[in-house]
C-alpha cells in the first residue's frame, strides 16, 4: 500500500463493532481498521498508535500462540496521511448504522490497522464460478463458569449469553431472544450444534453475518433492521450450493440451502481436528461445570427427556472450537475472582502512578513483557505482582503447562 496516494474514493464502508470502523478496499483484499472514541475523549497520538501495537502484539504473543498461525491475523499498524482519513470519514458516515453513531471515528492520529480482507478470497481461483461466501459467527463464551469465586447461585445452570438475552430485549437492544445458546454450538453434538445454527440464523443479531463476494448480504445491524428473511439468503446462496439447479425456488429450495449452510458450518467449525475425542484430554475443554445451560430450548428439552446428563465435550481434539473454547476457558477466575484482583491493581497504581510505565500497565505487550509477568510472584502475597500474574497470565501459564500441544 502507497501511503503517500491514498484515495478515499477506492475504500468503501465495510462494517464496524463498538470499538472499530472498518473499511474496505475496492479491488485488493486488504481492510483498514480505525479505533472509534466517544465525541470528547481526546487522546494523543502517541497513545493510539500503542494501542493499536498492542492489540498486534497481543495476537501475535497470545492469540496465536494458542490458535495457530493459520487462524491469526495479526495485521500492523499503518500511518496514514491525516486528508485521506478525514474525508474517508465523511464518506462513510452515512452508511453508519445509527446505533453506532455515538462514537467517532478518530481522524486525528491517522493510524489504523492494515489487515487482509477476510470477507474475500485471496486464493480466488478455487472457486471461479461460483460466489465467494464468507460466514462471521461471534459464538461467545461456550462454558458455564466453574470458578469457586462464584457466588451467584443463577450463573452456574445459565450461560452468560442466555442471562444477557433477557437484558438485551429488556432494554430494547433487541425484539427478540434468540434461542442460540453457545453451549449447544460448542456440544460437538451435531444435533445440538444444528440447533444452535439454526437459531442463529433466525435471530442473527450481531453475532452472525453473511458475506458474499465481499458484500454483506444477511446480518441486522441493529434492532430496526428488517426481520431475517430465508427466502433472499437462499436466493443469494443457491448458485454456491446447487450451482446447476436452474431457477428452481421456494420453500422447498429455501429449506435445501439453509440446511446445506448449516451443515457446512458445521463442517468448518469441527475441522481441523487431530485424532482423538476431547473427553481423553483430563482438562479439555467441556470437562469442568455443566455442559448443558438452562435456558436453551434444545437443554430444557433433552431434560424432559431425562437426557440431562450427556456426555461430555463431543468436540474433536484440536478442531476449531475446541481451540476457541480452551482459550475461552483460560478464564479459571470469572469476573468474580478476577475484578477485586482489578481493583488490586487500580489502587496500586492510584498510588503509585509511577509504576504504570515500569509495569508495562499500557504496553508495550512484546515477549519480554509476558516473560516479566511468568517471573513476578505466584503466591498470594498481597502485592501486586501476584495479581497482575493471576489476573493476566496465571491462567495462561497453567494451562500451557498442562495441554501439551499448545
Ligand atoms: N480482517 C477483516 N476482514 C473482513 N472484515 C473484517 C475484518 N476485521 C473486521 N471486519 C468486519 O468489521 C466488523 C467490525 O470489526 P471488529 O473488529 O469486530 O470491531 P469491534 O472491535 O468494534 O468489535 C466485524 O464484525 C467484521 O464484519
Ligand atoms: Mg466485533
Ligand atoms: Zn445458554
Amino acid at each position: 500500500m502507497d501511503k503517500g496516494k491514498m484515495d478515499e474514493n477506492e475504500w468503501g464502508y465495510h462494517g464496524e463493532g463498538n470499538k472499530s470502523l472498518v473499511v474496505a478496499h475496492a479491488q485488493r483484499c486488504v481492510v483498514l481498521r480505525f479505533l472509534k472514541f466517544p465525541p470528547n475523549r481526546k487522546k494523543t497520538s502517541e497513545e493510539i498508535f500503542q494501542h493499536l501495537q498492542n492489540i498486534v502484539d497481543f495476537g501475535k504473543n497470545v492469540m496465536r500462540e494458542f490458535l495457530g498461525e493459520n487462524y491469526v491475523h495479526c495485521g500492523e499498524v499503518v500511518q496514514l496521511p491525516l486528508d485521506f482519513v478525514k474525508q474517508l470519514c465523511l464518506k462513510v458516515q452515512s452508511e453508519r448504522p445509527e446505533s453506532r453513531c455515538d462514537k467517532d471515528l478518530d481522524t486525528l492520529s491517522g493510524y489504523a490497522l492494515c489487515l487482509p480482507n477476510l470477507a474475500r478470497l485471496q486464493t480466488y481461483h478455487f472457486a471461479e464460478h461460483r460466489p465467494i461466501l464468507c460466514v462471521e459467527i461471534k459464538p461467545k463464551c461456550g462454558f458455564i463458569p466453574f470458578s469457586s469465586d462464584v457466588t451467584h447461585e443463577m450463573k452456574h445452570k445459565v450461560c452468560r449469553y442466555c442471562m444477557h438475552q433477557h437484558l438485551k430485549v429488556a432494554t430494547g437492544k433487541w425484539k427478540q431472544i434468540s434461542k442460540y445458546c453457545p453451549l449447544d454450538l460448542y456440544s460437538g453434538n451435531k444435533q445440538r450444534m444444528y440447533f444452535a445454527l439454526k437459531s442463529l440464523l433466525r435471530e442473527a443479531q450481531n453475532n452472525l453475518k453473511i458475506f458474499k463476494n465481499g458484500e454483506l448480504i444477511y446480518g441486522c445491524k441493529d434492532a430496526r433492521s428488517p426481520a431475517a428473511d430465508w427466502s433472499e439468503l437462499a436466493h443469494h446462496l443457491k448458485p454456491f450450493f446447487f450451482p446447476s439447479n436452474g431457477l428452481a425456488s421456494g420453500p422447498h429450495c429455501t429449506r435445501a440451502v439453509i440446511r446445506e449452510l448449516v451443515r457446512v458450518i458445521t463442517r468448518v467449525l469441527l475441522s481441523g481436528s487431530d485424532k482423538g475425542r476431547a473427553g481423553a484430554l483430563r482438562l479439555g475443554p467441556g470437562s469442568r461445570g455443566p455442559c448443558v445451560c438452562e435456558a436453551s430450548p434444545f437443554g430444557k428439552s433433552l431434560r424432559h427427556q431425562g437426557k440431562s446428563s450427556l456426555e461430555r465435550s463431543g468436540l474433536p481434539k484440536g478442531c476449531l472450537l475446541y481451540k476457541t473454547l480452551q482459550v475461552q476457558m483460560l478464564d479459571l477466575l470469572d469476573i468474580e475472582g478476577l475484578y477485586p484482583l482489578y481493583r488490586r491493581v487500580e489502587q496500586y497504581l492510584e498510588e503509585f502512578p509511577e509504576q504504570r510505565k515500569t509495569l508495562q500497565i499500557d504496553g508495550p505487550y512484546d515477549e519480554a513483557f509476558y516473560q516479566k509477568l511468568l517471573d513476578l510472584s505466584t503466591e498470594d502475597d498481597g502485592t501486586v505482582g501476584f495479581a497482575l500474574t493471576k489476573a493476566d497470565c496465571g491462567c495462561l501459564a497453567e494451562v500451557k503447562s498442562q495441554v501439551p500441544e499448545f
